[in-house]
């Protein structure tokens, strides 16, 4: 474990910064491994997170994991986080403040595992982190800003009652690993849409 992402780990544990510490039962740091190439990034805890403090372990966090084993990928080689760390009553989408409030956690996990792309998981990250919406209509696509590349695929939660977006996700998932492995061989990639221009 490194160091510093176990400092900010800490700090997220005992964070009351916003108003959603006063709700959740545990809060959700990142968690992987902080050797990772790509950051995967959810909106927020939910039922399952919120009680046993970990990211991504309910029936989104399943379906994000079929998705991996379908590239070949295990959990464990990766990291996942969100963009709050703390669950939102009844799951509601997380406010401007709340997200903002929180952001500094965020920026940090970036920079301390300096991930070659960052995938977006679904609206709420799109939103918060690219300024964007409608996730669907942007997926599959790469995105570069100040240097650092994303890619944008659906949320697996919206996968759950819907096979045509589980089959969208596992086409995705898979196409980010073969970026990840262009990237790695030095291999120049073009983003479809440069914010740095
Ligand atoms: N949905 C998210 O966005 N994040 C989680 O950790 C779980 C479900
Ligand atoms: Fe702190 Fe983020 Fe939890 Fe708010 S959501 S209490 S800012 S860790």
């Amino acid at each position: 474990m490194d160091y510093e992402l176990e400092t900010i780990r800490q700090k997220v544990k005992e964070c009351t910064k916003c108003e959603l510490s006063k709700t959740r039962t545990k809060s959700v740091p990142g968690k992987g491994n902080f050797q990772s190439d790509v950051i995967f990034v959810g909106e927020a805890p939910g039922r399952n997170e919120d009680k046993n403090g970990e990211p991504f372990v309910g029936i989104a966090g399943q379906k994000l994991s079929l998705a991996l084993e379908g590239a070949g990928i295990s959990r464990e080689s990766i990291y996942i986080t969100n963009v709050v760390k703390c669950r939102p009553p009844n799951n509601r989408v997380p406010t401007i403040s709340e997200r903002e409030t929180c952001h500094d956690y965020l920026q940090k996990e970036i920079s301390i595992i300096k991930p070659k792309i960052i995938c977006i998981l679904g609206n709420t990250a799109f939103n918060s982190i690219l300024g964007g919406s409608e996730i669907t209509k942007y997926r599959g696509k790469i995105v570069k800003k100040d240097n650092q590349l994303y890619f944008l695929t659906v949320h697996p939660a919206a996968t759950i009652y819907n096979q045509e977006l589980m089959a969208v996700l596992k086409q995705d998932i898979i196409k980010l690993f073969d970026l990840i492995r262009e990237l790695k061989n030095g291999k120049q990639i073009l983003a479809d849409i440069d914010y740095s221009t």
